[in-house]
């Protein structure tokens, strides 16, 4: 075999049979028994007729579990009609492959498996975001996997019942329950926590998940993807990306549902949204927090960002930068004496709920509207991701950041997250679908 048979034949072993996945999901699998299994390897085969027909000629003993198990028709007593029962089942396993798609569960994490007529095949495992293509032959209930180039993985079927059977993986088993005749396909493979703009709220795990707590299943389908609710609506419908926290669902009924990606964490009464510190009107920071200056990555990002303005022959400097809780109280209430409490609150942030309290935020050369149209300005709004920074009250988003355009302002994110709030075109709480507002 050459080296690259040998390379896709360990492929699909790791992918039909990591073994070192095995243990630990397999303690969680509740195993139903498997009737006429006699002796408990999850194969109905000459073995069990061996044992129990021993057992039946007196010349051999069953254990209480083997003996409950090879009571076939569950009377209570081991006799001949277990047999019959033991044979019956052999030959429907024999006779019998599943076909559509399949849910493992116990051997190797969660796995799902489309059977088609034709012996093609594929296999996801909830935990990869990747699809592998496979081909079955079934002699008996000998079943053998196999992808291009690669060794066969081998296991052996036995059925509990039409929707469920075990698939027993040298001896491991893997429990099987039907999920549906749709042909899944690679991705979207949605995990994570998502609110919609229907208003509701999905736990997402691959192929399964929750939508406002009640269980979801959900069978992606190359661009299309199928939604299996709870009350057994099945909604099915174009899929579409914008980027790694939004996906967009276009129904077929004609609606459309955004997706955002939203894990909102506390820890010491800081607020992150999906990792992010965020310091809002909604979500503030604790008095304590203090940081004490800008971030070091803060720092690093702009002076990168200060030296290519400088080649775009433009100063720029941070007349602004961290501010204590106590400070940013007194800035709030000399505003608040100036201008009266509801035209502060349209600009300046009250104590900690200021973004400069975080280190992660500054002011650029003049925090006022004669910034707005300079030069430096345009710059940047224009570059400022370049260099992992937003600017983060935009114009015309007051109601939705709650504060009025300040062009001077700007908040660190690192250069991937800058990059794709910059590409969406939306403010940070539109970007992760959250509020800014005052509850008090
Ligand atoms: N000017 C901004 C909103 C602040 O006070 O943090
Ligand atoms: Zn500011």
């Amino acid at each position: 075999m050459k080296l690259l048979q040998l390379a896709a034949a360990a492929a699909l072993a790791a992918a039909l049979v990591p073994a070192v996945d095995r243990q630990a999901d397999a303690a969680d699998t509740v195993y139903p028994p498997l009737r006429a299994d006699v002796n408990g390897d999850y194969n109905i085969n000459i073995q069990d007729m061996v044992l129990l027909s021993k057992y039946l000629l007196g010349s051999g003993t069953l254990s209480a579990e083997q003996a409950s198990r090879a009571d076939f028709d569950g009377d209570g007593t081991v006799d001949t009609f277990d047999l019959i029962g033991l044979r019956s089942s052999y030959v429907y396993n024999c006779t019998n492959t599943p076909l559509g798609t399949w849910v493992g569960e116990g051997f190797s994490g969660t796995r799902y498996f489309w059977f088609d007529e034709s012996g093609e095949g594929t296999l996801v495992r909830n935990d990869r975001e990747t699809a592998t293509a496979f081909r079955l032959t079934k002699s008996g209930c000998n079943m053998s996997f196999s992808i291009s180039g690669g060794a066969p993985a081998a296991a052996s079927i036995a059925w509990l019942d039409s929707e469920h059977f075990y698939l027993s993986w040298g001896g491991s088993p893997e429990l099987f329950t039907y999920r549906s005749s749709v042909r899944f396909d690679k991705g979207p493979f949605l995990k994570g926590e998502y609110v919609s703009d229907a208003g509701k709220s999905y736990s997402l795990s691959c192929f399964s998940g929750t939508c406002d707590s009640e269980p979801i299943s959900i069978m992606p389908m190359g661009t299309r993807a199928q939604f299996v609710y709870s009350d057994g609506t099945i909604r099915s419908g174009d899929f579409s990306r914008m980027d790694k926290y939004h996906f967009t669902m276009r129904w077929d009924d004609g609606t459309t549902e955004n997706f955002t990606r939203r894990e909102i964490t506390v820890v010491d009464g800081i607020t992150y949204v999906n990792g992010i510190l965020i310091a809002n009107k909604t979500y503030p920071l604790p008095s304590t927090y203090a940081p004490g200056g800008l971030t070091a990555e803060f720092n690093t990002a702009f002076a990168k960002m200060q030296s290519a303005a400088k080649a775009d022959g433009l100063n720029i400097s941070i007349c602004s930068g961290y501010r204590s809780y106590s400070y940013q109280a007194q800035l709030y209430n000399g505003y608040v004496a100036r201008d009266g409490k509801t035209k502060a609150d349209t600009y300046s942030a009250r104590p900690g709920h200021s973004e400069h309290q975080t280190g992660l935020a500054a002011d650029i050369n003049y925090a006022g509207d004669w910034f707005n149209s300079t030069p430096e300005a345009k710059w940047l709004a224009a570059n400022c991701w370049k260099y992992g920074f937003i600017i983060r009250y935009p114009a015309g988003k007051e109601s939705i950041t709650g504060y009025k355009y300040e062009s001077w302002h700007v908040r660190y994110l690192g250069e991937e997250l800058a990059g794709l709030v910059y590409n969406s075109g939306l403010t940070l709480e539109e970007y992760l679908c959250i509020d800014s507002k005052y509850t008090y």
